[in-house]
């Protein structure tokens, strides 16, 4: 039985090791983390990650050939094959700041690698890194003339929050990029084998780790390059009646433009896009690329535009005076079925909100305790599981985030216990605006004509 290490217990190192354990019956798979309270989590039954089918799949492995552990240096000791999964922050201080990636955490656990090995070890970097991530850690790996070999491949995480466990179930693909030389080659196909047991091989992609780095970065760059460009002509939408989810049905219809992520709303979140296109554009710049750079940069400009564009819209409807206004925002992750607030764009909204002194009520299924963290410091915001309770009073309602359970809530019961005029601001459009207006809401659809009583 061989064994797999994963160094990083987080949204990416958790879920994906728990399918590999799953899948793969003959490796054995711990997880390890410096953050103690994380590995208790992991190791009761509420996960320290909310993710749609993870506690079942973790439940059936976990004891059997799946570990949660803080001993790092131990399963070092023990380790054939290493993932990588420690954070990878954009960089606030010092060159780079605000742009690069900030890889000490990649950095540390390069060391402690080379420093408790006992064989020859695989090391797959998984955490998203920019480019020639690689070929530092393995230079780390290989400084000291170490007892032992490294090879270092790159292996990047394509699942999406809230959809892990079907992603992770049935990958579009699978990357895994290494050295074009015999070793390489050899650690490439090793990784492939694991993968295989339920993943068919055309769906396997092998490459140079470059390129398998920068894959992860235009991947995500040109995704949420399709959330700025669809939110682009949301705004054209409102300000000449025209329909955005018409236009998207439209043009998704063309097979080359495709269906998918062409949902206007609020802008991107989650801890990859705006990070991952900042990484793109730092290397850009660094290479001398300014127009490069400025075009990738655009995508994120245009993400700020959207929230600060729904503020304005916000404000106007109330007659630009909200102080002392109840707001009730409906929802507080930065998608639908995740916990996860990671810059969420309700976290620029609510601000900017309680900067203008309105009292803002937070409901969220899963991300109440998440966003108490991210709003540290901001006054005048308090908290609630019971969306009818927060509504009492309330002058506007802020749907953020596309939950199931907001679109079946009861909408009558809420719009009798907030003041008149009130008016629901659906920046997800997943409401039946029709219904709501009929109600007695004033309603503000995103990217399309607003419904005022
Ligand atoms: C993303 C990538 O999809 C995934 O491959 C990568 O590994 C990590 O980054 P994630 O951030 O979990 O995954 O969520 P995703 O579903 O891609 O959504 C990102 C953001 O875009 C969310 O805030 C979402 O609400 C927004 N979005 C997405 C839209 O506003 N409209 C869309 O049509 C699609
Ligand atoms: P991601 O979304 O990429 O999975 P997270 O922040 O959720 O990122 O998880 C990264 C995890 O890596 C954190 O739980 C953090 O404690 C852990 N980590 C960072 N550095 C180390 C290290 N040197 N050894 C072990 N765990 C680490």
């Amino acid at each position: 039985m061989k064994n797999i290490l994963c160094i990083g217990a987080g949204y990416v190192g958790g879920p994906t090791m728990a399918m590999i354990a799953s899948k793969c019956p003959d490796y054995k798979v711990t997880v390890v983390d410096i953050n103690e309270e994380r590995i208790d989590a992991w190791n009761s039954d509420d996960l320290p990650v909310y993710e749609p089918g993870l506690l079942e799949v973790v439940k059936a492995q976990r004891d059997k050939n799946l570990f949660f552990s803080t001993e790092v240096f131990k399963g070092i000791e023990e380790a054939d094959i290493i993932f990588v999964c420690v954070n990878t922050p954009t960089k606030t201080f010092g060159k780079g700041a605000g742009r690069a990636a900030n890889l000490q955490y990649c950095e540390i656990t390069a060391r402690q690698i080379r420093e408790h090995a006992k064989r020859d070890i695989i090391v797959v970097e998984k955490s998203t890194v920019p480019v020639h991530t690689s070929k530092v850690i393995g230079q780390i790996l290989s400084s000291g003339d170490p007892k032992y070999k490294f090879e270092v491949v790159s292996n990047p995480e394509f699942l999406a929050e809230g959809t892990a466990i079907k992603d992770l179930n049935n990958p579009d693909r699978v990357l895994i990029g290494g050295r074009p030389n015999g070793t390489g080659k050899a650690a490439v196909d090793e990784l492939a084998k694991i993968y295989a047991h339920w993943v068919s091989e055309e769906r396997i992609i092998k490459t140079d780790g470059w390129s398998s780095e920068m894959s992860k970065l235009t991947a995500n760059a040109f995704l949420a390059q399709r959330v700025s460009s669809i939110n682009s002509i949301s705004a054209l939408c409102e300000a000449t009646g025209a329909d955005v989810e018409n236009i998207a049905n439209a043009i998704g219809a063309d097979s080359r433009i495709g269906a998918k992520f062409l949902k206007a709303g609020p802008g991107f979140g989650g801890s990859c896009f705006k990070k991952d296109i900042l990484n793109l554009v730092y290397l850009c710049e660094s290479f001398g690329l300014q127009e490069v750079a400025d075009y990738w940069e655009q995508v994120v400009k245009m993400n700020d535009y959207q929230q600060n564009r729904i503020v304005s819209k916000i404000m106007k409807s109330q007659f630009n005076t909200i102080a002392g206004k109840k707001v009730l925002i409906l929802g507080f992750a930065f998608k639908a079925d995740t916990g996860d607030t990671r810059e969420s764009p309700a976290i620029n909204i609510v601000k900017q909100l309680a900067d203008e002194q309105a009292e803002i009520v937070i409901c969220d299924p899963k991300a109440i305790s998440n966003a108490k963290l991210e709003l540290i410091g901001v006054e005048n915001v308090s908290y609630s599981e019971d969306p009818y309770d927060a509504a009492k009073n309330a002058h506007l309602a802020v749907l953020m985030t596309e939950w199931q359970e907001y679109k079946g809530l009861d909408y009558q019961k809420i719009l009798t216990s907030m003041e008149a005029p009130a008016s629901i601001f659906d920046t997800r459009n997943v409401l039946d605006h029709e219904d709501l207006f009929n109600l007695g809401f004033n309603v503000y659809p995103l990217g399309k004509k607003p419904l005022i009583q």
